[in-house]
């Protein structure tokens, strides 16, 4: 296994669509494998492929430092089936270093896609899984978080972010 690098904004891969995993195959295996190890080294919660320039759709999430009991979750092209309610918390992204803002996400999703052996899963989530999962997922889209804020703070934002 091995860190890979993590692309950050505003580069060109993080607005791009992954494509759907045709094939769970050897390669795959070691791209989830490195995929997890850079996130917990980061470290973070999640980690969409495309982040560290791989344009396939595969996210690991693992948010037990907030939710001991959540497990580490590998999804293959994943998909929100499900969303209820909103909620407002505070969010970050390895991608955007040293930013993080409030931000509106649905409460509770149901999100199905494949595990890494390629069996198909669902998943119902709330609270940090719920935002991470919407975040992972917005990424294999090509939709950063911070795409989302209104206009005056995501320009508040590009003026503070392009000082750095
Ligand atoms: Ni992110």
């Amino acid at each position: 296994m091995s860190v890979l690098h993590i692309v950050t904004y505003p580069e060109k891969v993080l607005k791009e669509k992954t494509n759907p995993v045709k094939e769970i195959n050897g390669n795959l295996q070691r791209l989830i494998d490195d995929m997890i190890e850079t996130m917990y080294a980061a470290p973070g919660v999640g980690l969409a492929a495309n982040q560290v320039g791989v344009k396939k759709q595969v996210t690991v999430i693992d948010v037990s430092v907030r939710d001991e009991k959540s497990p580490l979750i590998v999804l293959v092209n994943p998909e929100i089936i499900h969303m209820e309610g909103e909620i407002e918390a505070e969010e970050g992204c390895l991608s955007v270093p040293d930013y993080t803002t409030v931000m509106k996400r649905a409460k509770k999703v149901c999100v199905k896609g494949l595990d890494r052996e390629g069996r198909p899963v669902e998943i119902e989530a709330e609270g940090l899984l719920a935002r991470a999962l919407q975040h992972e997922i917005d990424h294999l889209n090509g939709v950063l978080f911070v795409d989302r804020m209104g206009r005056i703070k995501k320009e508040f934002f590009k003026k503070r972010y392009a000082r750095k």
